[in-house]
C-alpha cells in the first residue's frame, strides 16, 4: 500500500483531531504518503484532497473539531456518488481509506469494503452508541462537558430550590445521559432504553423535598426528547418549579480529554497498520483497554444494550 487517505464524516468529535494525527505519522513512519479529503465523503466526491505532511498535522492533538472538517453527504449514499467516489479514490491514486466517524459513515465505508477498497472505519462520536467498542471518540470529552455543566446548573439549582432538566445528545443512544448522571450526581437519568416512568421521577423529588433536599437535577437523553412537556407534567405532579437547558453542540465542541487524545491517538496508529498489513473492511475499537478489529458488517450488524450494572447503580445512588 502506496498511499492512503483519511477522512473524518457526520457529526465531528473532539478527539478526531488526534486521531488524523496519528493515521498521518504512523503511515509516514511506515513509508505511506497520506491524502487529506475534506468534508467527509463530500470532499471525496469533489476533489477536495491534498497530501498531508508530518507538520500538516503538528499543533492540533490539543483542538476539538477536526482540521479535515466534515459533512454528512446524501449523495454518497446514491450509487451514482458512490461510483464517483470511487472514481475519485483511484484518480487520487489511493490504494486504502480511513473513515472516522459514527455508524452513517460506517455505513460509507462497508459499502467501500464490499466494493472492494480496503477501508478501515475509526469510530468517532461523542454518542458511544456504536456497539461493539466500549468507547467512541469523543464520548469521554462530551461526559466532561456535560458534568461540567452539571455543576453550574446545580448552585443555580439549589439557590433557588428548582428542578432542572438538562438535554444532552447522544441520539437514540442514552450513554451521555446515563454516564453524565451518574458522574454528576442527577436524581434520574431519562434514556430511551427504559421507558420513563414520571411517577418514579416525582417520588424521588417529593422523598427529597421531605429530607429537605429542595433541588435536583434530571439528564433527559434527547432520544426520549419532549424536556418542555416533561417540566410542565412535573410542575403538576409536584408543584415545583422546573427549569430546562439543552445544552446541545456545546457538546461536541472543546479541547479533547487525555482519555479522547490517546484513543484517538490509538485507534488512528492501528486503523494504518491494519491497511499497512493487507486487513480491510475492519472497525477498529476498544474493549477492556485493548485495541481490536472486527468485520464492519458485523461491527454494524450489533445492538446497542443497556448496562443494567450502570443504570441500577444511578437508580441506587439517587435515593
Ligand atoms: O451524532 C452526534 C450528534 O451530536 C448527535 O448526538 C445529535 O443528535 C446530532 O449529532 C446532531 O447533529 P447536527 O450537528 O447535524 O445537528
Amino acid at each position: 500500500m502506496k498511499k492512503i487517505g483519511v477522512l473524518t464524516s457526520g457529526g465531528d468529535a473532539p478527539g478526531m483531531n488526534a486521531a488524523i494525527r496519528a493515521v498521518v505519522r504512523t503511515a509516514i513512519y511506515n513509508g505511506m504518503e497520506v491524502a487529506g479529503i475534506y468534508r467527509g465523503y463530500q470532499g471525496l466526491l469533489e476533489g477536495d484532497i491534498e497530501a498531508l505532511t508530518v507538520a500538516s498535522v503538528g499543533d492540533i492533538i490539543h483542538r476539538g473539531g477536526t482540521m479535515l472538517r466534515t459533512a454528512r453527504c446524501l449523495e454518497f449514499k446514491t450509487e451514482e456518488g458512490f461510483q464517483k467516489g470511487l472514481t475519485m479514490l483511484k484518480m487520487f491514486k489511493i490504494d486504502g481509506l480511513v473513515v472516522i466517524g459514527g455508524d452513517g459513515s460506517f455505513n460509507g465505508a462497508k459499502k467501500l469494503a464490499e466494493a472492494g477498497f480496503p477501508t478501515i472505519g475509526v469510530p468517532g462520536t461523542i454518542d458511544n452508541d456504536l456497539p461493539y467498542t466500549d468507547f467512541t471518540l469523543g464520548f469521554d470529552t462530551a461526559l466532561t462537558t456535560v458534568v461540567n455543566a452539571i455543576g453550574n446548573i446545580r448552585d443555580t439549582s439549589s439557590s433557588h430550590g428548582r428542578i432542572n432538566i438538562i438535554e444532552v445528545m447522544g441520539r437514540n443512544c442514552g450513554d451521555i445521559a446515563l454516564y453524565g448522571g451518574l458522574a454528576g450526581g442527577a436524581e434520574a437519568a431519562i434514556i430511551p432504553e427504559v421507558p420513563m416512568d414520571i411517577n418514579d421521577i416525582c417520588s424521588t423529588i417529593l422523598r427529597g423535598k421531605r429530607r429537605g433536599k429542595l433541588h435536583s437535577i434530571l439528564l433527559l437523553a434527547e432520544g426520549v426528547g419532549k424536556p418542555y412537556e416533561l417540566a410542565e407534567s412535573i410542575t403538576k405532579i409536584t408543584g415545583a418549579e422546573v427549569r430546562v437547558s439543552v445544552i446541545g453542540h456545546l457538546q461536541r465542541g472543546g479541547t479533547p480529554t487525555p482519555n479522547d487524545r490517546i484513543l484517538g491517538s490509538r485507534f488512528g496508529a492501528y486503523a494504518v497498520e491494519l491497511l499497512r498489513d493487507g486487513k480491510e473492511g475492519r472497525a477498529v475499537g476498544v474493549k477492556g483497554n485493548a485495541l481490536i478489529d472486527l468485520d464492519i458488517s458485523e461491527a454494524l450488524a450489533m445492538k446497542k444494550t443497556l448496562n443494567q450494572e450502570v443504570y441500577d447503580l444511578a437508580q441506587i445512588l439517587a435515593i
